[in-house]
């Protein structure tokens, strides 16, 4: 009997996947047979998935990860964007299989937050994976022609999966919008009513900013987890939620990220840096923080993750004063 994490088994009862754990053993024995992998141990700082160290009969170090099922073809969105990135900036994808939720990754290093980097030089490092994701080719993006009015937003289609489309920066914002909306009366108020109206306020904003000729491929959740350091030195992202988005999307995850950081100067320099960096506009970025720092605060807020999720409100507490 294989140890899952405590967190992954709590993330797929609270979800209502238990048919899912009860089948987990099998689904990772039938990957391990398809893709001939000897398994390793499970990384125990996995939540969204089952993540285990394997290599392959050939001696290629890889991880199987197998997501827990959710609705929205979370696991199709992952496949699509790493195959579109072709390891450029993220971990190579060798193997995939949709329907089982299952992907076969190049294995790499430590996670950045491990290796005790300073933050300034952590949001160089992250603020160029974000660039190095924006690089990637994307059908639609490449056209000059590109047609905007044929892709409304939720409109993507994607390259491995003709059926699937990758949600958008308009899904973000809503969905931000429906769970800050629902989750801040939920959980009593966990954060002031001034920073959670300024979150939703940020969120319609980039909603309405929405312009297909600058929507362009998005991880989603680029921070120092899933940054991880490669043979030689350099990083590559994992576990991204693939989207297509405006830039300042991916950078706004880094205006959410290192809250203390953030308070102990004026917040508005970490953003115009950003701006500054990957010639993108400071007050979208600035809007998607305001709202990602909300909505992530309460995610984590539900999920325990203490001290950070206070810390994250607090951040947005001091902004919506300061405002
Ligand atoms: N390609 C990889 N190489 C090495 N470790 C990995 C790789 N992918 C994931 N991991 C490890 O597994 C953990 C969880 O994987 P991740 O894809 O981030 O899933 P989750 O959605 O649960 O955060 C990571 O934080 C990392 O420790
Ligand atoms: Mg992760």
């Amino acid at each position: 009997m294989r140890e899952i994490p405590a967190a992954v088994r709590a993330k797929a009862l609270d979800i209502g996947a238990s048919a899912w754990l009860d089948d987990l053993p099998a689904l990772i024995e039938g990957c391990a047979r398809d893709w001939g992998l000897r398994l390793g141990d499970p990384f125990p700082d996995a939540t969204e998935a089952y993540v285990v160290s394997t290599t392959r009969l050939d001696g290629t170090p890889a991880v199987l990860k197998l997501l827990i099922p959710r609705p929205a073809s979370a696991a199709a969105h992952e496949i699509e964007f790493l195959h579109l990135a072709a390891g450029r900036g993220c971990s190579r994808l060798l193997e995939h299989d949709a329907t089982r939720g299952a992907l076969l990754l190049e294995r790499l290093g430590p996670a950045m937050a491990d290796l005790n980097l300073p933050q300034p030089e952590r949001l160089v490092l992250l603020a160029a994976l974000a660039t190095a994701v924006r690089r990637i080719s994307f059908p639609f993006t490449q056209s000059a022609s590109f047609p905007a009015a044929d892709f409304p937003p939720g409109v993507f289609p994607t390259a491995v999966f003709p059926t699937a489309v990758f949600p958008t920066a308009v899904d973000r914002a809503e969905r931000f919008i429906r769970y800050i909306g629902a989750k801040w009366n939920e959980l009593g108020e966990p954060c002031s009513e001034a920073a959670m109206k300024q979150a939703l306020a940020a969120a319609e904003s980039r909603r309405r900013a929405w312009d297909p000729g600058r929507a362009g491929l998005a991880h989603g959740d680029i921070h120092q987890w899933n940054a991880l350091r490669t043979t030689t030195g350099s990083f590559k992202l994992v576990d991204p939620d693939g989207l297509v988005a405006e830039p300042e999307c991916d950078l706004g995850v880094l205006m959410r990220e290192d809250p203390v950081e953030l308070l102990a100067g004026d917040p508005w320099d970490r953003c115009r840096r950003l701006a500054d960096r990957s010639g993108t506009d400071a007050q979208a970025i600035w809007e998607w923080g305001l709202a990602d720092r909300v909505a992530t605060g309460l995610t984590l807020t539900v999920a325990g993750v203490q001290p950070v999720a206070a810390q994250m409100l607090a951040a947005a507490d001091a902004i919506a004063r300061s405002s």
